[in-house]
């Protein structure tokens, strides 16, 4: 094979400098906000044994895993997403942990998915999760978390919306239409293709499963009605009425938190992953032309099933490639910060000696500086100046450097000054 021949693999990325800066943006952006809420950073290791997957995530990611057996015979996988080491890593130290536990990590993530726009095979993902408590003020405080991942990168309650509900209130109207626990898994994953498909498209997903046309409707109802709706049309049923309080709970604490504007209650709401019990969520840029930015909710059980320790948890992932689309789209992507601010040039070789002693000064100070790698002509070291965006070019001559000085050129106003050396190696201003 030639070289010419060796492409990078379908769905993943280089990230070439333009990219890559877009790409701290939105991480900074992410640590400053996981920083505020109180959260710590932590990372785990990429690959997994496969098993981690398979036990608790559910059929759709298990089908999208890269794995594959290991030199040692061990079935390992890559990880597809962070809940599952997150929950191992809890569980392992669990007792020793101050309750609540409340950490993000922002991991690559692999999935073999099809790759379409805002879908890849790789992406990196902020997960913040909190262990430890049942109260909704802690679902609360992760959907506002995730809403000031968002606001933090500039967008606001015009461009996005966070979609709430409760997989219990689900279950429970489910079983109040008499739906056997048997076929429940049929129905939340039609219902999960409900955005992205349309109500026609579910609606024949529903009556395959052997659902009547008035139970489909009433549940294609689902994604408008308010909590009252469900409350008054499901006034006998128990089960309905607690999620329904617990759902009320979690959005009028958003709405104290200044939140409201971002947040909607959406009962046909359900979340792909198979191990929420509780509160789920999804942010959605508002138009829906993007599949979601943003999915996560309570997990109570999966400590347990993982690890044996049996404590609540919840938690959300963001992932970046949605949000940098949405982004470029909204013009939110910042122009690159100035890389070079002092370009120094040379007159004869006989300045390099003193040229790489005011380098080493001025970086010391932390300013951003470069000069030509080779003896080329003032003309040209000006125009390399030029090119690498310098913020002033600064002149060492024979003549200046006998007098101490050198002459800076400002390079947007092509202005030129002269500074003694000792100033510019103190940076003092005159
Ligand atoms: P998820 O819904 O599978 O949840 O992924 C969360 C977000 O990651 C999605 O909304 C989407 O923005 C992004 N994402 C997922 N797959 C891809 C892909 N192939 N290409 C680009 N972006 C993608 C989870 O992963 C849960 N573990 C989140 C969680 C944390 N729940 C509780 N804690």
């Amino acid at each position: 094979m030639t070289p010419k021949e060796i492409q990078g693999l379908k769905g993943f990325r280089d990230f070439f400098p333009e990219e890559f800066a877009l790409r701290q943006h939105v991480f900074t952006a992410w640590r400053r906000v996981g920083a505020r809420y109180g959260f710590a950073e932590y990372d785990g290791p990429p690959l997994e044994s496969l098993d981690l997957y398979t036990k608790k995530s559910g059929d759709e990611i298990v089908g999208q895993l890269y794995h594959f057996v290991d030199k040692g015979g061990r079935p390992v996988a890559l990880r597809p997403e962070m809940t599952p080491t997150f929950a191992r890593m809890i569980a392992s130290r669990a007792s020793a942990l101050p309750k609540p536990i409340r950490w993000f990590s922002i991991p690559q993530l692999f999935r073999y998915e099809r790759p379409q726009r805002g879908r890849l095979r790789e992406h990196f993902q902020l997960n913040m999760d909190i262990v430890g408590e049942t109260d909704p003020l802690a679902d609360a405080e992760i959907i506002a978390a995730a809403i000031d991942a968002l606001r933090e990168l500039g967008l606001d309650h015009t461009h996005i919306v966070a979609r709430i509900s409760d997989r219990q209130l689900l279950s429970a109207i489910l079983n109040a239409n008499e739906i056997p626990a048997a076929e429940h898994a049929i129905v939340f994953g039609a219902l999960d293709k409900l955005e992205k498909e349309g109500p026609e498209a579910i609606r024949v997903l529903l009556q395959k499963a052997g659902l009547d046309s008035e139970t489909s409707t009433r549940l294609l109802s689902l994604e408008s009605a308010s909590v009252e709706d469900l409350r008054a049309q499901y006034s006998e049923v128990e089960g309905v009425r607690v999620a329904a309080d617990r759902v009320s709970t979690v959005i009028s604490y958003l709405e104290a938190g200044g939140f409201g504007e971002y947040v909607r209650f959406d009962g046909s709401l359900v979340r792909g992953l198979a191990y929420y019990t509780g509160t789920v969520f999804e942010i959605w840029e508002r138009s829906g032309k993007l599949r979601a930015v943003c999915g996560g909710g309570r997990y109570d059980d999966l400590l347990g099933a993982l690890g044996g320790v049996h404590l609540p948890a919840l938690g959300f992932g963001m992932g970046d490639v949605v949000l940098c689309e949405l982004l470029k789209d909204l013009d939110l992507v910042p122009t690159e910060a100035r890389r070079v601010e002092d370009y120094l040039i040379c007159v004869t070789e006989a300045e390099r000696a003193p040229a790489l002693e005011l380098a080493r000064a001025l970086r010391e100070r932390g300013r951003r500086v470069t000069y030509d790698l080779r003896f080329r002509a003032v003309g040209k070291q000006l125009k390399a100046a030029n090119q690498a965006g310098a913020a002033r070019a600064i002149i060492l001559g024979p003549d200046e450097l006998a007098r101490g000085v050198a002459s800076v050129r400002d390079m947007t106003s092509g202005e030129v000054s002269e500074r003694t050396l000792e100033s510019l190696r103190k940076g003092d201003h005159h």
